[in-house]
């Protein structure tokens, strides 16, 4: 059979894996490192450098682990361990030659990155018992103060544990300072591939052009997976195209990303308890399975409360084959369920006209132990590691979870609203409030949820090239004329 030629970036070997490839691993610890000073980061860097993974091998083993799940029916025995760096603006700064050069490059264009995520938090509403005094990292001082996140991911738990032990020996050479380190961990039996509220996860992504494969009979959309537009790759990695032309950046960011790290706990039995409650407050016909459905937009095995928008058909609980368009009121899918809120498909661009430019490419990982189920809180912290990549922190990330999730007259100029109230607050991430929930066969009502989910720790970093981190790694120049648009 002849061989399409790769698309460009899928055999690239300067993005790191994790980006456009996921890792995709059951076991990934995320350490959060500090440097003594320049000499010592760069000697971490150049320690742990190569064993930094790219695109091109993080994606010939997905590809040749989905080849073998398909031959076999089930989860092949192939294991690898993948390692991925990012450095904050403080890391940057620490480790390159010129850090007023950094300064300068960064300071009008990414002022979030710069500013980092604690000084973000009164805009993103992380306040209240989600404020970073309480923290586990992200608002520390002195030695505390994070300069790189390293991303551990391994098939099995032996061979994460093999890879720790030599990290732990390259960070005690070079004197690093561990601030705090997470264990993300997939969960098991029926919940494998759910968050810890019972919800299937990971299931629609961006389709990146250049990276993923174009349906050749629907131009704009990514081959095999109904529904999932392709998007320029400039959204996600500096040195692209972009899809509004904003996303220049110094050459030493090209093939980088910034990255979004938050650590966001999640209280099961609360979240359970308002389900059932809130239920009880509807006219017409709601149950908790309905209402859980409807805060999400998917019910728990993933089936999307919208219908397709007839053009194309998707199959299973995974389908992803809608836009909304046929449902500008939200008595499908409401306005105020996470999936709409945080990605509301052709109604996108209201306000902006850029539909394309806020997408998320998302690679969270659940922490902590399963919920043993019944009525009472366990005490147990327990949630998800929640990870983004993207060029623009303030159009991406930011945007979502400011103007989207915690704003209760998403979108502005709601198209016939369902109900007189404003559609409220997204219920999974966004602030406490209310809700309001109108559906087609009348059934409505609105509820009042405190906040289940609250955030422990946050981090804004930069995933640069391979390249790049060889020449912060070798203490040299950052070549800084604009690439990408
Ligand atoms: C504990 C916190 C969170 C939980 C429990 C959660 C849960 C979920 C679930 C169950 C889905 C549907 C599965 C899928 O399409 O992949 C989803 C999708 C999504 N979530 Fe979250 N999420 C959380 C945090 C966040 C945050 C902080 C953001 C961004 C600010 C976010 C953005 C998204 C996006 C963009 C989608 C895809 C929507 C689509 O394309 O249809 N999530 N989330």
């Amino acid at each position: 059979m002849e061989q399409l030629p790769q698309p460009k970036l899928r055999t690239s070997t300067d993005i790191q894996g994790n980006i456009l490839a996921a890792f995709n691993k059951d076991f990934m610890d995320f350490r959060y490192l500090h440097f003594p000073d320049a000499a010592k980061g760069r000697g971490w860097l150049s320690a742990i450098l190569n064993t930094v993974a790219t695109t091109s091998e993080t994606e010939d083993f997905n590809e040749q682990f989905s080849v073998a799940r398909r031959a076999f029916g089930r989860d092949p025995g192939i294991t690898v361990v993948r390692c991925g760096v990012s450095l904050t603006f403080e890391g940057l700064t620490t480790v390159a030659k010129d850090p007023a050069q950094v300064r300068s490059d960064l300071e009008k264009p990414f002022p979030s990155f710069v500013a980092g995520a604690a000084a973000r938090a009164a805009d993103l509403g992380d306040t209240g018992d989600s404020d970073p005094k309480q923290w586990l990292f992200g608002a520390g001082t002195g030695d505390q103060v994070v300069h790189a996140v390293l991303i551990v991911a391994a098939d099995t738990d032996e061979l994460l544990q093999e890879k720790l032990k030599n990290l732990d020996a390259v960070e005690a050479a070079n004197q690093v300072v561990r601030v705090h380190v997470d264990e993300g961990r997939t969960l098991t039996g029926a919940l494998k591939g759910h968050e810890h509220f019972g919800y299937k996860d990971g299931i629609s992504q961006p389709g990146v052009k250049d990276f993923h494969r174009e349906n050749p009979d629907q131009p704009g959309f990514r081959d095999v997976h109904p529904g999932t537009e392709l998007i320029e790759a400039g959204e996600f990695v500096f040195g692209q195209k972009s899809e509004a032309g904003d996303r220049t950046a110094p050459r030493w960011m090209a093939n980088g990303s910034l990255q979004v790290v938050r650590r966001l706990r999640q209280d099961v039995a609360g979240w359970n308890a308002a389900v059932v409650e809130g239920a009880t407050k509807f006219t017409g016909t709601m149950d908790p399975t309905r209402l859980g459905g409807c805060l999400v937009g998917r019910f728990k095995d993933g089936t999307p409360l919208a219908p397709p928008n007839g053009t194309v058909t998707g199959v299973g609980s995974d389908r992803n084959d809608f836009d909304y368009s046929n449902d500008p009121a939200g008595e499908h899918t409401p306005w105020v369920a996470h999936i709409r809120r945080t990605h509301p498909r052709v109604f996108a661009g209201i306000g902006d006209g850029h539909p394309k430019s806020h997408r998320l490419m998302r690679r969270g990982i659940p922490y902590g132990v399963q919920f043993p189920g019944g009525a009472d809180d366990d005490g147990v912290d327990r949630g998800l590691m929640f990870v983004c990549y993207g060029t623009s922190l303030e159009e991406q990330f930011e945007l979502v979870q400011r103007f989207w999730a915690n704003s209760d007259t998403f979108p502005p100029g709601k198209p016939n609203g369902p109900t007189p109230a404003p559609n409220g607050f997204d219920k999974v991430i966004g602030l406490a409030g209310e809700a309001s929930i109108g559906l087609a066969d009348g059934t409505h009502g609105t509820v009042d949820m405190p906040r289940f989910v609250r955030t422990t720790g946050a981090l804004y970093a930069f995933t640069p090239s391979i390249s790049t981190l060889r020449l912060l790694a070798g203490g040299e120049d950052l070549p800084n004329t604009p690439v990408g648009s």
